[in-house]
Order: C-alpha cells, then sequence, then structure tokens
C-alpha cells in the first residue's frame, strides 16, 4: 500500500452574471448534447483525454479503459445529473473517413452548485479553444437549470488546466488533499 495525498484546489465560478466566453467551434468538430446512447463515446474521450495525465494518478479508473465506462456510468445514474452540462466533442474528417469522440464535460448539481466533472480534451486535439468551449457549454447548461454558482477541483501541479480556468474567470478558493493508493504505478 502506498497511500499518497494530492494537493487540489476547489475552484469557483459565478454564474449568476454570465457563462464564461468561449471562441468559435473549429471546423470539423461536432458538439454533442448528452443522451444516453452516448455514454460509451463519453468513456471513450475521457479515456484518450486522461490516460497519460496525473490525474489517473490520483482516480487510477480514469487509467483505464472499463474504469472511464464506470465512471461516465455511475455518474449519468446519479440524482443530482445534469445533462444540460454534459457535453461531447466530436470530430470528423471527411477525407480519411475518421469520426471520434475527442472531448468530453459532465455537469452534477451538488448542494445548489453546478460541480464540473471531468473535463477532458484527446491530446491530439488541444489547444484549439475546445476545453474552453466545452467549460463554456457545461456552464450554460446549469444556468440553464436555475444554478447561480459552479466548481470543480483539479491537481495543483495541473498547470495548463489552472491557467485555462483561471483565464475564464475560476478563483481558487481552497486547498483539498485526496488521499490515492499509488502502489504499483
Ligand atoms: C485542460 C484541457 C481540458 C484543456 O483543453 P484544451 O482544448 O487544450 O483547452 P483550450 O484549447 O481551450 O485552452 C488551452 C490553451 O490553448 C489556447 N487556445 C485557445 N483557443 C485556441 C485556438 N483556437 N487555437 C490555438 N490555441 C488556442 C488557450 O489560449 C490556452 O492557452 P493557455 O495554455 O495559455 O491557457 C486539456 O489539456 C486536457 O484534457 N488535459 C488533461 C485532462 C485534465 O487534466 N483535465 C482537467 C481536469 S481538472
Amino acid at each position: 500500500m502506498g497511500l499518497t495525498y494530492f494537493k487540489r484546489f476547489r475552484m469557483e465560478y459565478d454564474l449568476s452574471k454570465s457563462a464564461p466566453e468561449s471562441p468559435p467551434l473549429p471546423p470539423a468538430y461536432e458538439l454533442v448534447p448528452f443522451s444516453g446512447d452516448l455514454i460509451r463515446a463519453h468513456a471513450a474521450a475521457k479515456y484518450q483525454s486522461f490516460r497519460q495525465e496525473l490525474d489517473a494518478n490520483v482516480f487510477p479508473c480514469l487509467g483505464r479503459r472499463d474504469g472511464c465506462l464506470r465512471l461516465m456510468r455511475e455518474i449519468a445514474s446519479r440524482a443530482g445529473f445534469v445533462p444540460q452540462a454534459t457535453w461531447l466533442c466530436r470530430y470528423s474528417d471527411r477525407e480519411t473517413g475518421r469520426n471520434e469522440p475527442v472531448g468530453t464535460i459532465q455537469g452534477l448539481q451538488i448542494e445548489g452548485w453546478g460541480a464540473v466533472q471531468n473535463l477532458g480534451i484527446d491530446p491530439e486535439h488541444r489547444g484549439r479553444g475546445l476545453g474552453t468551449i466545452l467549460l463554456s457549454r457545461a456552464a450554460k447548461g446549469f444556468q440553464t437549470v436555475g444554478l447561480r454558482r459552479m466548481h470543480l477541483e483539479v491537481t495543483t501541479e495541473n498547470t495548463a488546466a489552472i491557467r485555462l480556468y483561471e483565464r475564464l474567470g475560476f478563483k481558487r478558493v481552497q486547498v483539498v488533499y485526496k488521499a490515492a493508493d499509488v502502489a504499483g504505478v
């Protein structure tokens, strides 16, 4: 057993005035609202996005295909699941025939907060604004169901994600620790 404590920031955003701005969707990408038949596609995007990342140590299920599917099913079946804040990003290229899920975000409602879960973009498709666009869509989804604030947790070493969240207006409000058994990782 090797229990390690990962330091994470809780970050918050006030949705009462506006949702974060986002750039236009680049060509060849599509945003798909949640439906039950997309659970496998969300799980596939989640796995591609997280398998090589630090968060796969914090949450080992993120580093496994079956773990991502289980997690996605669990999130979608929770009482506080917010389908309006759950979006899939697909990439399709007519020339090569590629058509695949490349990004995902899910939303939960917890004690009056919109809780952002597992924003992830496949490494091949990062830096094109897709993370920003998904987060903005999730924020609008939370507003649609009447939520006025949202939060998320991010590992403090995840500087790319923190930069994105702060650029959009999230504030760090608290440090929390997540224990994970990293034996064998
Ligand atoms: C964090 C993450 C979701 C960001 O996704 P992304 O699609 O690369 O995000 P964006 O493209 O919107 O923003 C990233 C950078 O690209 C830049 N960018 C935004 N639009 C762009 C565009 N149209 N063209 C080029 N670059 C662009 C942004 O300015 C940003 O730069 P910054 O690093 O200075 O902030 C992605 O890195 C990821 O999946 N990481 C692994 C999983 C993870 O850790 N998720 C967070 C869990 S809390």
